[in-house]
Parts: structure tokens; sequence; C-alpha cells
């Protein structure tokens, strides 16, 4: 028998403990200080302001269990080792120890206690970048060496990994493409301030002997396989940041304390022990499966669509029960449409097990069962994530009915039919075998979301299934003309989910990004949005602020957004990369989660960067806005007072 995930869990953190870490229970999924991101997606989110130099409470030695919940590999689910939802078992040196205690524990506790085979162990270090000004970690790569000769491995280092693994050779140098840690990825994209460094990763070796050919029989066969090769051979277990820099305007400079974020998966630390690296076969799904299995009449594992569809049922359950938990519920907005997604994607594939009714409850309830040990807020909140995850999917199941009927109409592939010549008046000697070619038009993604509630996304995988692809631009437009017109309308709602549909909120919205950057101005960069809220009569504004504003500080906050008023600059929106948005100053919250392709609304120069000659603000946004600041009128704070601790708000009208 393999050790569970919950004794993996407490081994790690009572050998964190013994080593004089403070161990620290998991913060929540919603990040609470960090309006950067929607979700906790690794430990070090909630770490950031002590690896920043601010004192932790307990000390400079932390560890943890953190549940965290990465949003963009929803899609990549289905495979045998991605999932929404993981704990990251994590411990930290604020400024303390370093790489030779960091590393000499990783291998006293993945060798020695857990019992993981050596020859199986594969690790990873930076190879150094001049431009960057930091060097080769020939540090990490010879005390990696020297624990791997105690044990009587040989262990060769590598300076050419992509070439494929030689003889020997166990500890490979990589550039900042692969060992390099930052929560915006390489050196490049990191914005100024972001603390970051090289790294040293961890990777299991599941087919040693090559007696799966994992990597001949995958995509990547025709190149070398490498720890880094995407086959499934390798499974990276666990990374150790030295993160000892921080990005400035000229470079990289060293921050005030030298730390260590260390984080490793812990569910795949179960999958290595198990040296099986189906990620579904680890303990915590267990019970779960046993549920779908009840209720579908299938077992896990006869086919692979069955296969995918388990995976994706338990992954998405799974992350749902936690969100919830933490207070999510499902909706249309921010983190809430997350688990209204993984929810109805749910549904959707537990259909290919033959599961057509309300099932998602009772897998929810297997997971709390589970996971009820180590998160007590699961079974004290258990009726409610039960109710919301049932309500949710009994909404959903009519939706998808109806859209699916509706759907099926409009691709009918039968040349004479009906709905194809209609959609393709122009196109009627297509033919309808060749359905590639055929893209779904924008005014049916439309309508199926319009008429039948029927999500793009959705829309978008069905087509995939089918072998359609969906004009995606046009649907954008349609959706951007329909917000316009709503704009107006008396009817509707806008989707920035504002308190109501009129004009005064649009300008309230408007201002309120004037008093964001204002604030920015006056107080300083720490400001940020903690919450909005607009109603016809005035805006409110939570930001990141521990003190009283002065009044002088109020009335150049106020005199700075009068005069952006009175020079009646022009407001716009632009869709652009995630990463030219963040390039060029945008501020709000920072989620390349959602898209590639991000909406933002500058006020001011429609060029450059904010801050820049008359480009007053750039921020993340759905809109909608005031085409000119001049129609906004006098804007006056009503009131600014306390939230909690490091959160003020103010009320402000306009006159
Ligand atoms: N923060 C590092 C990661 O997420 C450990 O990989």
């Amino acid at each position: 028998m393999s050790l569970t995930v919950n004794e993996i869990r407490s081994k790690f953190l009572n050998y964190m403990l013994e080593k004089g870490h403070a161990v620290v229970p998991s913060a929540s999924l919603v990040p609470e200080n960090d309006p950067t991101t929607l979700f906790t997606g690794s430990g070090m989110q909630p770490m950031l302001p002590y690896l920043l130099g601010q004192p932790h409470p307990l000390g400079k030695r932390i560890a943890d269990s953190q549940k965290s919940f990465r949003s963009q590999d929803i899609e990549e689910v289905g495979d045998n080792r991605h999932t929404t939802f993981f704990e990251m078992l994590g411990n930290w040196s604020f400024g303390d120890y370093f790489k030779e205690e960091e590393i000499t524990w990783m291998w006293t506790f993945l060798i020695d206690e857990l019992k993981l085979d050596p020859s199986n162990f594969y690790v990873t270090c930076f190879a150094g970048n001049e431009a960057l000004g930091v060097p080769r970690d020939t540090f990490s790569a010879d005390l990696w060496q020297k624990l791997f000769a105690e044990y009587g491995v040989d262990a060769n280092i590598s300076d050419t990994p992509e070439e494929g693994i030689g003889e020997g050779e166990r500890i490979f140098y990589y550039s900042e493409k692969k060992n390099w840690w930052s929560r915006s990825g390489v050196p490049q994209n990191m914005p100024e301030g972001e603390p970051g460094g090289p790294d040293s990763e961890m990777f299991y070796d599941f087919d040693p002997k090559n007696e799966k050919k994992v990597h001949e029989n995958s995509a990547w066969k025709n190149e070398p396989c490498h720890v880094n090769c995407d086959c499934g051979r390798f499974l990276e277990i666990g990374n150790n940041v030295f993160m000892q820099y921080k990005k400035t305007a000229n470079g990289f400079e060293e921050l005030p304390q030298m730390n260590v974020d260390h984080g490793s998966g812990l569910e795949r630390y179960a999958a290595a022990l198990r040296n099986d690296s189906d990620m579904f076969n680890i303990d915590v799904f267990d019970e779960p499966k046993k549920t779908i299995a009840r209720l579908s009449g299938k077992n896990y594992g006869a086919n692979d669509i069955e296969i995918y569809a388990y995976r994706v049922v338990l992954d998405h359950i799974r992350s749902a029960t936690f969100l919830i938990g933490d207070g999510v519920m499902p909706g249309n907005k921010d983190q809430m449409y997350f688990v209204r997604r993984l929810i109805r994607r749910a549904v959707r594939f537990a259909r290919n097990l033959g599961v057509q009714e309300n099932f998602t409850k009772e897998v929810a309830s297997s997971f709390i069962e589970t996971y009820k040990g180590e998160y007590k807020n699961l079974e004290e909140k258990k009726e409610s994530i039960l109710t919301e995850i049932d309500r949710e999917e009994s909404k959903f199941r009519k939706t998808l009915e109806n859209g699916i009927k509706e759907f099926e109409k409009v691709i009918a592939k039968d040349k004479g039919d009906e709905a194809w010549n209609k959609l393709n008046p122009n196109e009627s000697n297509i033919n309808p075998n060749d359905v590639l070619r055929w893209e779904i038009p924008a005014d049916v993604a439309f309508n199926l979301l319009q008429s039948f509630g029927f999500p793009i996304e959705l829309t978008e995988e069905i087509a995939k299934e089918k072998g359609f692809s969906v004009d995606m631009s046009g649907f954008e437009e349609l959706k951007k003309q329909h917000s316009e017109s709503s704009r107006t309308a008396s009817a509707g709602k806008f989707k920035g989910g504002l308190g109501g549909d009129g004009e005064m909120e649009v300008k309230f919205h408007t201002a309120t990004h004037l008093l964001h950057e204002a604030l920015r101005q006056v107080l300083g960069d720490h400001v940020l949005q903690k919450g909005s809220n607009i109603t016809s009569e005035r805006l409110r504004f939570d930001f990141s602020h521990g003190e009283k504003m002065t009044d002088e500080q109020k009335a150049n906050v106020e005199k700075i957004i009068n005069d952006v008023i009175a020079a009646d600059l022009p407001v716009h929106r632009e869709e652009v990369s995630y990463e030219e948005a963040r390039a060029r100053g945008a501020i709000g919250v920072f989620d390349a989660k959602y898209d590639a392709t991000v909406s933002i609304y500058t006020i001011g120069a429609q060029t450059g960067k904010r801050g820049e000659a008359n480009l007053f603000s750039m921020e993340f946004c759905g809109g909608p806005h005031v085409e000119h600041t001049g129609q906004l009128g006098h804007f006056k704070i009503a009131k600014e007072e306390a939230v909690s601790a490091g959160v003020r708000r103010i009320k402000a009208v306009l006159e």
C-alpha cells in the first residue's frame, strides 16, 4: 500500500515542523489581499508580502499545504495529469536558510521519508543568463550531484537537456524559459516590482526502463525525450525557487533578503509513490469514483471516451466543492463564473457516461467525506455546498436540453436541410461532408447564447467535437454591438455587473477609473481596487491603503479628477494581448487565465503607456463607459472611511 494523500501531507508538515517551520493552515482559494488574480494558484501567493520583506508574525520559516485552483487548466483536464484543483505543499524561508538546506531537506524528505526510488528521480537547475545578470546555479547542481552520489546513483550534469538524456545524466541546466519562476513567468514578462528567481525543479520518471514506451507512443516521438518533454514519461513533482530578485526599470536587483519558495504537488507525490502516472488513480478519487460508477453503471477505465469523461467529472466536481466551500457560489461574474462553468462541464461530460439525472451533489458529498478531516469548512458547509451544486445542475440541465436540440438543428449536415441552406445562403453548393470547412456563423452562436443561454465556450466545445469551428471574432463583435445597444435601452443589464443600467451608472463607472488613478497618483502605487459598487446615486470604491486620508489628499484627488473632466479626454476601448496590456501598465484584475486577448479602457491618449503624455488611465475592464470625460459633471468625495485593516472606502458623487 502506498501512502495516501492525507499521510503524505502530514509527513511533509511534520518534517517541516521539525526543521523549525511554523505550520499554517491553507489560505482561501479566493485571495484576500491580492486584487491581481482571481484565485490562489500557488502556495506563494499568500506569502508575497513576506517574500518582499514584511516580517511574518510567525517567523522566518513557514510551511503549509495550500489549496490551489488554476482556471487556465479547465480545458486541459481529461489527460492523465491535469487537474484544476490541487494542493501545493510549500515551505518558505524569508531571508533565513537558502539553497543548501532546501535541497538537502528535499532530498531527505523524498528519498528517506517517502522512500521515493532515487533512480527514478531527476532535477534541473538554472543555466544562467548574462544579459539578466543572473549566474548559472552551479551550487545547486553540485549539491544534487553529491546527494545522488551518497546514495550510489551516478548523476552526470548536462548542459544540453533538449538534446536528450545521455548516459548517466540526471541533472540538467535549462534557460530561464524553464528554470525561472515568478507569478508572471519568464523575466521578460515580469512587471516592475515583481519578485522572482532561478529555480531547481524535481522530476519523477514513470518509465525508466522504457518498458511502457511512453515517449515512442506519444506525439513527441520524433523529438528527443528530456525531463521537460510533454510526452508523459516525466512528471515535475516540485519546484524550489530561489526568490532573491526583484524586477526594476533597469533589469534585476537583489531583494533585501534571500528567500526560498518551495512548492510541490501533493497529488503528484502520491502518483509518483504509486508509480502510476494516472493522477486520477490516487486515493482521494476512490470514493467519488465509486459514486460515479454506482450512478452511471460504468467503471473507470473502460474506454478512452469514458476515461476522459470520468476525469473531467472528478476534477470539476472536486474544484466546485472546494470553491463553494470557500464562499464562491455559481454565478455570472468573476470567480463565480468559473464555478458555474465547472458544474456545467461536469454535467455535460457525465452525459458521455450515460448520466442524465442530477448527480453532482452525490459526487460532491463523496469529496466532502474524503477531505473533511483536513478541511473542516467542507463538513461545516456541507448542506449549502450540496444545495448550491444541485441547484446549478438543475438549472443547467434545462438549458442543455434546449440548447443541444437547437444546436443539432442548426448544424444538420444534409445538403437539402433547411437550416443549412438558411445559414449558408451563398454556399449551398458546399460539400456537406467537408465539415471541417464549416465555421458556425457568429449569429448562430450568438443566438444560442441569447435565446438558449448556451455559453459560447460550450458552443465552441461541441463544435470542436463535431469538427466545426466558430466565428469567434464575429461573435465578439455581435456581443459588443449588443452591449452598446443595451446601454441606451431601458431594459437589460450591464456586463460589468453594475447595480443598474442607466446613464448615471455608466458615468460613475468612468469616474471610478478616474478615482482609481488619482488615488494612485496622490497616495502611491500600493493603491489597488478592492471592491466597487455603483448605484444611480453614487459610486463606492474600496482600495488598499493603510491610513485615513487627510483633507489635503482628498482635495488633491478631487482636483486631479475635475481637471481630467475639464480636459474632456476621450474614453476608448481596445482589445489587446494580455502581454501588451501589462507591458503598457494597465491596472486592474490581471488574469491572463481568461483569455489571451483582454479588453482595456484608456482615458486620454490611445497609445503609449499609462502615465505617459495624456494617457491618464488604463484599466482591464469590460465597460461600459462614457465616451469622453466632459460628460461627467463635477466630482466630489462624500465620505472616506475604513472598511477593514488596510482597506479604505470612498463614496463619491457627480454633481
Ligand atoms: N511558487 C512556485 C511554483 O508555483 C513554487 O511552482
